[in-house]
């Protein structure tokens, strides 16, 4: 099929690649030149596993970059949008660029065409985009409108589109449905999954996928829902990892034990410093502010929200309460990134640890394995920037982890105790067995977890060792 995809973010970008990948011919749609003059030499703007692999694949084949939104809507069958949905100051979601492409798309309606919604937006935004492409002069009978909101995570954004847990598509009429059906054809036939060059398939995916077919309106609520129900088992165990923290318990122990229901399910659940992101904080935000405006007060969602911020000032008062002053303190920070595995910084708890540190007066020496160059151009004076890990430790009063990157849950334990001044951790996401800490002589906190203290003959020892180095 003949697929335009405007906006080449995140989700634009992925979403295209694998469109190609599946056979389909895809224009790429934005409306910065340099972008697309990035794109078009070969560059990939986002740290994403396998989107260099398609791009390179596909480019100039079976993907090519517009900037001419009129003539890609003339030549698809199927236009999706995906362009950004920031959140305004009072919390709802700015739909300005998503009606400007309505708008524009309008003109271009010159037979059947399907205009499906790809970027996270409130209910009845469908309808609005609807009316917007009808009052604009296009003929109604000639176009649909359909949600199809996306899952994906950062990271595993590829495999998440081309291996999904399921597919939603909202429709109101048939021949709509038809249209999504032979779009997602390759996977629901899983004659995608027979190529020998396919993407690789992970290990926990199930195939072919689920297509699920419902109304606009249940599409765009599911993709609100779903990323509020995720928000809330992580900031649910937030909540529980405080009270395992007040009475000495452990919180992993009691995940697992929660976890291992197959009703509740082992996944978000990990307690830590809070999620962030570039969905979670803004679709929680939308998602509450759609439900007022509906006459429906969901205070639920406050409570999550106030958690993880909470979780993330807990976290603070935690090194305090190690450090005792903060002033002139220098910490190795690992971690930038707003989880493992992506360089993205949006809203990202780690970047605001940092930014609240500095404000106290600590010297911070940061390592991230691909967050560095975006948080240089947030983070200012204050901020070392470090080659590795183990450089990041040098010297540090205390070592903070504070993004779940597969690399820190693997480093060296004893030459990271070489390096430090004093052999303190305070892991905001519980990447280490505190007994494994305490035999390689490290003071270990954590979340939920009791405080693991390295024997005092061990620090004494270390430190004697490191004196005589
Ligand atoms: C999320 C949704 O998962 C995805 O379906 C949606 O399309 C976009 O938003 P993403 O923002 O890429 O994806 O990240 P995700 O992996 O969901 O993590 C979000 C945040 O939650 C991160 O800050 C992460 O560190 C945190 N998190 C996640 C936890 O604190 N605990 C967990 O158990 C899982």
């Amino acid at each position: 099929m003949r697929v335009a995809v405007v906006g080449s973010g995140y989700v634009g970008l992925v979403s295209g690649a694998c469109f190609a990948d599946l056979g389909h011919e895809v224009i790429l749609v934005d409306n910065d030149e340099n972008k697309l003059a990035a794109l078009r030499n070969g560059e990939v703007p986002i740290h994403e596993k396998f989107l260099p692999e398609l791009l390179e694949r596909h480019r100039g084949e079976r993907i090519k970059f517009s900037g001419d939104l009129l003539a890609a809507t003339r030549e698809s069958d199927a236009v999706f949008i995906a362009v950004g949905t920031p959140p305004t100051e009072s919390g709802d979601a700015d739909l300005s660029y998503v009606e400007s492409v309505a708008h524009e798309i309008s003109a271009g309606i010159n037979g059947y065409k399907v205009v499906v919604e790809k970027s996270t937006v409130p209910v009845y935004t469908s309808q609005w985009i609807r009316t917007i492409i009808t009052r604009n002069g296009a003929d109604p009978a000639q176009f649909d409108v359909a949600s199809n909101p996306e899952f994906l995570r950062e990271g595993t954004a590829v495999t998440d589109f081309l291996y999904p847990d399921r597919i939603v598509v909202g429709v109101e009429t048939e021949r709509a449905a038809e249209v999504m059906r032979e779009l997602y054809g390759p996977l629901t036939s899983e004659w995608y999954y027979g190529r020998a060059d396919a993407i690789p398939r992970p290990e926990a995916a199930k195939v072919p996928p689920r297509l699920i077919i419902t109304s606009t309106k249940s599409a765009e609520l599911i993709k609100h829902a779903s990323n509020a129900f995720l928000a809330m088992k992580i900031s649910f165990m937030n909540a529980v990892a405080s009270i395992c923290e007040s009475v000495g318990a452990n919180v992993e122990q009691v995940k697992d034990g929660i976890g291992t229901d197959t009703r509740i399910g082992p996944r978000f659940m990990n307690p830590g410093i809070g999620y962030g992101g570039s969905c979670f904080p803004k679709d929680l935000m939308a998602f509450r502010a759609v439900a007022k405006e509906n006459g429906y007060d969901f205070r639920l969602l406050d409570e999550v929200i106030r958690i993880n911020e909470e979780q993330r000032h807990r976290f603070l008062r935690k090194v305090r309460s190690v450090l005792w002053t903060f002033r002139g303190k220098r910490l190795g920070v690992l971690g930038l990134a707003f989880k493992g595995g992506t360089d993205d910084i949006r809203e990202s708890p780690a970047l605001l640890m940092v930014q609240e540190l500095l404000r106290e007066g600590c010297h911070i020496s940061a390592y991230d394995p691909a967050a560095m160059e975006r948080a240089k151009e947030v983070l200012n004076s204050g901020v070392e920037f470090a080659a590795d890990p183990y450089q990041a430790a040098k010297g540090a009063d205390a070592v903070l982890i504070l993004t779940e990157w597969e690399e820190f849950a693997n480093l060296d334990l004893d030459r990271l105790r070489s390096v430090v001044k004093y052999p303190i951790v305070l892991d905001g996401r519980n990447l280490y067995d505190p007994a494994v800490m305490v035999e390689h002589g490290f003071s270990y906190y954590s979340v939920g977890r009791a405080v693991a203290l390295a024997e005092e003959s061990t620090t004494a020892s270390g430190l004697k060792k490191r004196e005589r180095a």
